[in-house]
């Protein structure tokens, strides 16, 4: 008698639910599980899937050039500051409130962009301006979709700020913003000081975030 083979669960990975985990908790694994770009930068060593964003981003509009100068905002856990320094070999500078892993040829700098004080310890640093900033800053969501809309809005601009502060002229500037894309108060000062503004969502962000990003190119002053 042929015995009939067992078919091969080719779907999609199920995680079971456990007594304790929380509904919310056992759909985040499951997407995790399932999605393309988490096992791709498994396979690839990257730190994070946030790393094909800036890809993506970079094939469009040819941020990254070689032997630039970059600040990166936000960046940990680093995924992003690693594909600059692949991609530039300049002076890379990695900034966010968390600690992260060291990085071959990055500056990794521990700030809460938020204060005063880093704006000044970082210009020392710095000691000049940058060709490229980029910003993937996000705050930790609440849940509330006002809060964290006002709340990513407001980094977004603080981003600008630095951007403003230290591009060298013809310099660029990406950010992640919510919704629709950059509101009307970062909108204006991008006009102000960019010549070419666009937006941006890229693939590899999440259909069902609203997250998006707005890039502006050839800094005015
Ligand atoms: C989505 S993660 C960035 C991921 C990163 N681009 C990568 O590829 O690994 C957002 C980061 O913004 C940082 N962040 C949020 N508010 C900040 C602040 N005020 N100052 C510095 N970093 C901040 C968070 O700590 C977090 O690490």
């Amino acid at each position: 008698m042929i015995k009939k083979k067992k078919p091969i669960n080719r779907l999609k990975e199920k995680v079971k639910t456990a007594k304790k985990r929380k509904a919310s908790s056992t759909r985040w694994l499951q997407r995790q599980l399932n999605d393309p770009y988490v096992k791709r930068a498994q396979s690839e060593g990257r730190r994070s899937r946030a790393a094909f964003k800036l890809i993506e981003i970079d094939k469009k509009f040819k941020l990254l050039k070689m032997k630039q100068t970059v600040l990166d905002l936000g960046a940990a856990p680093g995924s992003w500051t690693e594909v600059i320094v692949e991609r530039t070999r300049g002076r890379v500078m990695g900034v966010d409130k968390l600690p992260m892993d060291a990085i071959d040829g990055a500056e990794l700098l521990q700030f809460d962009l938020m204060d005063q004080e880093s704006f000044e310890e970082l210009k020392n640093i710095i000691d000049g301006k940058v060709d490229l900033v980029l910003s993937d800053m996000a705050s930790e969501t609440t849940g509330h979709k006002p809060t964290d809309h006002i709340r990513t809005q407001g980094l977004a601009e603080l981003a600008a700020d630095y951007a403003i502060n230290f591009l060298n002229p013809g310099g660029a500037f990406c950010s992640k913003v919510f919704h629709g894309g950059a509101h009307d108060i970062l909108l204006k000062l991008l006009k102000e000081n960019f010549t070419e503004i666009k937006h941006y969502k890229p693939p590899a962000s999440r259909k069902e975030s609203p997250e998006n990003y707005v890039i502006a190119k050839n800094f005015k002053k």
